[in-house]
């Protein structure tokens, strides 16, 4: 497959809520959630009014049907707005899908470094990931590290300095 990637805009707010719901894990074998479920506040904030300052991501085009496949974006949600994946008031939340069927082919490794190797500001980033996700393994071998877990999820950061100009 040939793939184009290119910034998320404020005109792609509808192909990110469809990401958001992409990206909600489930357990194999686990009945789909209903569509609702992101119009929850808590998932809603991760989406909602999409191009709001510090706003930064990439979408992943398929080059033969000219459909977008994928996302990666970041989003700073302060102490007042937590995501599940804060840490502190200057750490923006990753939030990453890919239809399932154009899954396992390389594409979230190529948004990740796109987006690593992208000046869009932040000096480390965050998120939250269900303990049985196989994505748990990207993440690590990005250098996310864990910061807390509970029974369900881990907390994980990256420091992103290294990629600073200096
Ligand atoms: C996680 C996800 C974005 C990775 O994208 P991808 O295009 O499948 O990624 P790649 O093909 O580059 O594979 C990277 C890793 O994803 C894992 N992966 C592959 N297929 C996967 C699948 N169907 N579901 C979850 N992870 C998968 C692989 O184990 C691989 O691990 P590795 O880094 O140890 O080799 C994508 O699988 C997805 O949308 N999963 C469901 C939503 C989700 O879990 N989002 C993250 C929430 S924290």
């Amino acid at each position: 497959m040939v793939w184009i990637i290119q910034a998320l805009k404020e005109e792609d707010e509808p192909f990110l809520w469809e990401m958001l719901y992409q990206a909600l894990y489930l357990p194999e074998g686990q009945a789909p959630l209903p569509r609702e479920v992101i119009y929850l506040p808590e998932l809603a904030r991760y989406v909602q009014d999409w191009g709001s300052d510090g706003d930064c991501g990439f979408m992943v085009i398929d080059f033969l049907t000219e459909k977008p496949v994928g996302a990666v974006w970041l989003r700073l949600l302060t102490r007042n707005n937590k995501g599940y994946g804060y840490v502190d008031d200057d750490t923006p939340e990753l939030g990453i899908a890919v239809f399932p069927e154009y899954r396992g082919q390389g594409i979230g490794t190529q948004l990740l470094t796109h987006l690593l190797e992208s000046p869009c500001g932040q000096s480390s980033i965050s998120l939250s990931v269900s303990i049985d996700n196989p994505a748990v393994s990207l993440y690590k071998r990005f250098g996310f590290e864990v910061v807390s877990r509970s029974d369900e999820s881990l907390l994980m950061k990256r420091d992103c300095q290294i990629l600073k100009p200096g």
